[in-house]
């Protein structure tokens, strides 16, 4: 077959994107249109960390969707048209947690192989954990395009992939919320303002937001908090604890990678609480948890620390999920897009995420 010509916002050929051909796709791999891509804090960690240990060109972009087009030798579950969305974690079936059966926790993710090829030079480009959807064309594992609802808005579906699946999936898979639970949610930004909305449906009692931003205290309000500190203020765990009954919150979300926002989750936990860290780590990170002080220390509080990647998602069960709880009003996506910008507008982008007023940036490719 024969490659497809495409446009693709290359990590270190920032600006201007940059042409691509994309090699057909191979056995049980499909080839994307792109439409729609949401712009994760992720795809800058990876920029600002040299590339998180990926080769030279990368695409970035991991919160996808868009039309099948062509599908590899061996693919019967989609055919040309279908709107999917991209899942990065699609399970493997090989792993240890795969052979038990406990998709949610596999160890790695389906891969396709690398056929975006820089067109100046042939140059194979990575793609961001397996993705690369900041580009007009990609090939992914098949098992990694889950079909999309046809009345599902494409533009709104992408933020699905990861922001949305990672925030609700902490509290829908990872540390399960129950009905009553008093929940704290530090960072609300995509992620944890998804957090919340999870935490709501899973009819929390108490959300109480935490951020350094009075716009994302905000926002966090309108998406379900039913309290909000804003950390300048003074101690966050102080301040989530006394609104908490004075005993604290049976979850504490961190959706932040700062090892300060992990100490605080633990420290604002009541006993028998879980914390659950979110928030991708900067290179040494480390954090100092008290073990032995009698109201919060881990050992006497029983705090339990979990750590959640992608939501524990099992994508082919929880994005049809998640699209129609949206399709529902359930879950909202709508007020989660506060711009819409093009393939030139990357690097502005995380100018914006960087210095504050934005959840999602999506890119609209066509
Ligand atoms: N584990 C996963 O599977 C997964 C998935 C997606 C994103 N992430 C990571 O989660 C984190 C959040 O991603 P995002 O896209 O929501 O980022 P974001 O930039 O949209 O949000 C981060 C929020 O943290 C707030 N913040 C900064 N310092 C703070 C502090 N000291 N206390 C409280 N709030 C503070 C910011 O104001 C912002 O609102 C990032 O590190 C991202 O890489 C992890
Ligand atoms: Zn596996
Ligand atoms: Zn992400």
């Amino acid at each position: 077959m024969a490659t497809t010509l495409g446009r693709a916002a290359l990590l270190l050929e920032p600006g201007q994107p940059v042409s691509v051909e994309i090699d057909a796709p191979g056995p049980n791999e499909v080839l994307i249109r792109v439409v729609a891509s949401g712009v994760c804090h992720t795809d800058l960690h990876v920029k600002n960390m040299n590339g998180l240990g990926m080769n030279f060109p990368i695409v970035l972009g991991h919160e996808g969707a868009g039309y099948v087009e062509q599908v590899g030798e061996g693919v019967t579950h989609l055919v040309p048209g279908d709107p999917v969305v991209i899942a990065y974690r699609a399970p493997c079936e090989q792993c240890p947690a795969c052979k038990r059966g406990d998709l949610r926790r596999c160890w790695m993710a389906l891969r396709p192989k690398l056929r975006i090829k820089r067109k100046k030079d042939g140059a194979t480009c990575a793609q961001v954990l397996r993705c690369g959807t900041f580009s007009t064309h990609t090939v992914v594992h098949s098992k990694a395009a889950i079909k999309m609802p046809a009345n599902m808005p494409l533009e709104k579906a992408c933020l699905i992939a990861c922001g949305v699946v990672t925030g609700v999936g902490a509290t829908f898979n990872t540390s399960p919320v129950y009905a009553g639970a008093n929940v704290a949610v530090i960072g609300c930004g995509g992620v944890g303002l998804s957090v919340i909305q999870g935490a709501k449906l899973a009819h929390a009692n108490k959300i109480i937001g935490v951020d350094v931003n009075p716009v994302k205290l905000k926002w966090a309000k309108d998406f379900g908090a039913t309290h909000v500190v804003n950390a300048r203020d003074g101690d966050p765990v102080a301040a989530v604890r006394a609104l908490a009954d004075g005993v604290g919150v049976d979850f504490a979300y961190e959706a932040v990678g700062k090892p300060i926002c992990i100490e605080q989750a633990v420290k604002m936990l009541a006993y028998a609480g879980t914390a659950t860290h979110i928030g991708l780590p900067e290179d040494n990170a480390s954090v100092n948890l008290d073990l032995s002080d009698m109201d919060t220390g881990v050992y006497w509080n029983k705090a339990c620390l979990r750590v959640c990647h992608a939501g524990d998602t099992l994508p082919s069960y929880d994005f049809p999920l998640l699209a129609q709880l949206y399709l529902q009003k359930k879950l909202d996506l709508d007020s989660m897009v506060t711009s819409i910008i093009t393939l030139n507008d990357v690097e502005d982008a995380f100018h914006e995420m960087e210095t504050g007023n934005v959840i999602r940036s999506v890119i609209h490719l066509g």
